[in-house]
C-alpha cells in the first residue's frame, strides 16, 4: 500500500519515482483514494522537477491501462498524425484521405476546437450529418473497411488522461514535456497506430515557443513511442503565422476539399505532404520523401483521394454533396474586408491573437460547451515577408453579425505587424526528427 503523500514528497524532493508508485497514484485516482488536491500537487512536482524516461513510460502504461486499446492485424499498416494544434490547421482533413488512398489504415482520433486552436472534429461536424463518436468496435470495423475513420475520443478509451488533462489546465502544469508525452503517446498508442507523425508546431501560435524546447519534447515522444512498438516520427513546422489561408471550420474543410481537388494552396501542401511521406517511409510502403511526392500527386490527379474522402463522408453518415456544393455547409451573410494599416512588409503574425479574436463571431470557443458557427472565419492571404501598402487587402472576415464581424476585422488587421524593413519569408518545415 502506497502513501500518497510520500510519493508527493519523494517526486517533491527530486528523486525518481518507481512504476508501481506512478500506477498506484493513478489508480487511486481515479477510484477516487486520492484527492485533487494530491494530483494537483504530485503534477507541480512533476513539472518542476522533470521526469525521467522509465517515468514517463510508466505513466504512459497507466493512462493507456486505465481504459481500453484497439488492436488491428498486425500485418496492416496502421499509421497516424498527431498535431500539437494550431489556427488555420486542416491538415488532418488532407492528410487522413491521402493517405487512406496510398495503401495505410488510419485510425484518426481528433479533438475539438478550445481557445485560440481550431479542432479538427469541428471541421468534420461542419458537414452535415458527419457522425464522430462510434463505439471503439464500430470505429475500428470501419478503418479495417475502408482504411480510415475521422472520430472523436471514446470515454472507454484512455480516460485517466481526459481526467488529469483538465486538471492540468487549471493547475497551469499543460507545459511539461513528460507530462505532454504521456498524454499524446497513451491516446495514440491506444488507437493501435504503428507509425505515428507528429507536427510539432513552433512558434507565436503554439504552446512551443522555440525550437530547443520543441526537441526536448520530441526525444520524450519518440522514446516513448519505441518502447510501446510504435515508430514515432516528428516534424517541427513553423507556427508563426495561421496556416494556409483559411481560419474557421467550414471555411477549412473547403481548402482541403480544394487540395483534393488537385488546387495547390501553398503551405498546406508542403506540410501534408512531408507529414504523408514520413508515415509511408515509416510503414515501409515508399523509400523516400520523392518517390511519395510522386505517388501523392498521382492519387491526386487521378481523384483516388478525394474518392477517399467521398467515401468517408457517405460512411460516417455526412452528405457527400458538399464536395461539389459548398454551401451545403452554411454561409456566413457577411465577408468584411480586412485591410493593411500600414505600408510595408510583414514581419509577424499574432496567430494567436487571431485566433481569439475569431472566437467572437463564434468560429472558436472558450468553453467546450460554447456553440459554434460553422460558417464564421477569415480568409487570410499574405504570409511573413510579404509586401503590402496600406490599405491593401490582406483578406476577408466571415461573419453574421456587423457590428461583431467589424471589431473583429480591426482585430485581425492589428494581428499583423507590418514594418518598412524587408523581411525574409520564413520556411514551413523547420526540422524532421526520427531518433
Ligand atoms: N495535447 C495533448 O493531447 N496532451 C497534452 O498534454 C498537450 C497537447
Amino acid at each position: 500500500m502506497y502513501n500518497p503523500v510520500e510519493i508527493i514528497l519523494k517526486k517533491r524532493n527530486g528523486y525518481n519515482l518507481e512504476t508501481a508508485e506512478i500506477k498506484a497514484f493513478i489508480t487511486g485516482y481515479l477510484d477516487g483514494s486520492i484527492a485533487e488536491y494530491q494530483m494537483s500537487a504530485l503534477l507541480m512536482a512533476l513539472y518542476f522537477q522533470g521526469m525521467s524516461e522509465t517515468e514517463i513510460a510508466a505513466l504512459t502504461k497507466s493512462y493507456i491501462e486505465s481504459g481500453k486499446s484497439l488492436h488491428f492485424d498486425s500485418a496492416l499498416p496502421v499509421a497516424d498524425k498527431h498535431s500539437t494544434g494550431g489556427v488555420g490547421d486542416k491538415i488532418s482533413l488532407m492528410l487522413a484521405p491521402l493517405a487512406a488512398a496510398l495503401g495505410l489504415y488510419v485510425p484518426m482520433i481528433s479533438g475539438r476546437g478550445l481557445g485560440h486552436t481550431g479542432g479538427t472534429l469541428d471541421k468534420l461536424e461542419a458537414i452535415p450529418g458527419f457522425r464522430v463518436q462510434y463505439p471503439m468496435q464500430e470505429f475500428q470495423s470501419i478503418v479495417e473497411q475502408h482504411g480510415l475513420a475521422m472520430v472523436g475520443q471514446s470515454s472507454e478509451m484512455v480516460p485517466a488522461d481526459k481526467r488529469i488533462y483538465a486538471l492540468r489546465d487549471v493547475t497551469a502544469t499543460v507545459e511539461s514535456p513528460g507530462l505532454i508525452t504521456a498524454s499524446i503517446m497513451s491516446k495514440k498508442i491506444a488507437e493501435g497506430a504503428k507509425h505515428l507523425v507528429i507536427d510539432l508546431k513552433v512558434g507565436s501560435g503554439a504552446f512551443m515557443p522555440n525550437l530547443k524546447r520543441a526537441r526536448e519534447l520530441a526525444e520524450n515522444l519518440v522514446r516513448t513511442g519505441a518502447s510501446f512498438e510504435q515508430k514515432v516520427s516528428v516534424v517541427f513546422s513553423n507556427m508563426n503565422s495561421p496556416l494556409g489561408i483559411a481560419v474557421g471550420n467550414a471555411l477549412e474543410t473547403i481548402e482541403a476539399i480544394e487540395y483534393l481537388k488537385g488546387k495547390t494552396l501553398s503551405d498546406t501542401k508542403e506540410l501534408t505532404e512531408v507529414l504523408v511521406g514520413q508515415m509511408l517511409i515509416s510503414a515501409g510502403l515508399c523509400q523516400s520523401q520523392a518517390e511519395a511526392e510522386s505517388r501523392i500527386a498521382e492519387v491526386i490527379s487521378n481523384g483516388k483521394a478525394l474518392e477517399v474522402f467521398r467515401k468517408m463522408i457517405q460512411t460516417q453518415g455526412g452528405d457527400p454533396k458538399v464536395i461539389e456544393d459548398y454551401s451545403l455547409m452554411g454561409t456566413s451573410t457577411l465577408q468584411i474586408p480586412i485591410l493593411a494599416q500600414q505600408s510595408g512588409y510583414i514581419h509577424q503574425i499574432d496567430s494567436r491573437a487571431i485566433g481569439y479574436a475569431l472566437v467572437k463571431v463564434k468560429a472558436g470557443r472558450m468553453q467546450i460547451s460554447d456553440e459554434i458557427d460553422y460558417s464564421a472565419g477569415a480568409r487570410l492571404f499574405p504570409k511573413i515577408g510579404d509586401q503590402l501598402a496600406s490599405g491593401d487587402l490582406i483578406g476577408y472576415l466571415h461573419a453574421n453579425d456587423l457590428k461583431l464581424g467589424e471589431e473583429v476585422a480591426k482585430l485581425i488587421s492589428n494581428a499583423y505587424q507590418i514594418s518598412p524593413l524587408p523581411k525574409d519569408k520564413e520556411s514551413l518545415i523547420l526540422e524532421i526528427y526520427t531518433g
